[in-house]
């Protein structure tokens, strides 16, 4: 179920940037140098859908996806494309300084505290980062955009969970200014965007409520959550199923 949501919010998430990359390096990806391509690194790759179709596209560029649970293809997959189990809060072992001209990280806000993205995996992705290179993060904002009553209780319950395991769900916002606060990086940019979540919101919108609830053993969508946060709110399972549903049908986006 949960690899089924990832590559469900993989395709969603492509719909809605109508890309599979925001940073500059479509000419990067084309350009074969003395028979090598451009070096990517995905981190927390989950079940590779983003590299098998970036592989497939620019066939002249290498893929790496790492993940500490691996769930990604171990046999059938494209020829420039490796897959490692490593936790990057562990380090990436076997990947030297300078090696990536591309670094690529999504959906990865419940993985980590405020301290470890800054002292652990910035610092990381930087130090595999050839010079000229680029990162790009896209993380999903907590928050919702102009919620109803039920979806303004929903998000910002599962925001102050969150904030209980050191998590913060509205990262997404700050990412920039960590990134600035390296000193190591130049040209960062920060893009956002929203979508529509729920009925109202036709074929995307449903998608979306879809993604966001349904996961087996993911905390980060509300039906997994149901446990811990009915509790914290103060509710019964039945109460908080209503309260998801209520909250689905107000018109309101995601950042
Ligand atoms: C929400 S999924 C996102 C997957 C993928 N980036 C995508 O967009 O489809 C988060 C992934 O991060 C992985 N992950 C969590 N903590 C990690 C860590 N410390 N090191 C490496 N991978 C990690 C999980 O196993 C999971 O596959």
């Amino acid at each position: 179920m949960e690899v089924d949501r990832l590559q469900n919010t993989h395709f969603l998430l492509k719909h809605i940037w109508k890309s599979n990359f925001f940073a500059p390096i479509e000419q990067l990806l084309d350009s074969c140098i003395n028979g090598k391509g451009a070096y990517v690194l995905d981190i927390g790759c989950g079940p590779g859908t983003w590299i098998l179709e970036m592989a497939s596209e620019y066939p002249d560029a290498e893929f790496i996806g790492i993940d500490i649970s691996p769930v990604y293809p171990s046999e059938v997959k494209p020829p420039k494309a490796t897959f490692y189990e490593y936790n990057v809060l562990k380090r990436l072992p076997t990947i030297p300084d300078n090696t990536a001209d591309y670094v690529h990280m999504r959906s990865m806000n419940a993985a980590f505290t405020e301290i470890e993205w800054t002292e652990v995996v910035l610092p990381e992705l930087i130090r595999v980062l050839k010079p000229g290179g680029w990162i790009e993060l896209c993380e999903l904002d907590m928050q919702f955009c102009n919620p109803g009553p039920s979806g303004k209780r929903l998000s910002d319950a599962a925001i102050a969970f969150f904030a209980t395991i050191d998590i913060n769900g509205l990262i997404a916002a700050k990412l920039s200014s960590f990134l600035s606060e390296t000193h190591q990086l130049r040209k960062i940019k920060q893009e956002e965007r929203s979508s529509p979540c729920g009925k109202w919101g036709g074929t995307v919108g449903q998608l979306v409520s879809q993604s966001l609830q349904v996961a087996k053993d993911n905390i980060d969508a509300y039906i997994g959550l149901k446990t811990y946060l009915s509790d914290f709110m103060g509710v019964t399972h039945e109460e908080y199923d209503r309260i998801i549903e209520k909250s689905m049908l107000k018109k309101f986006g995601l950042i």
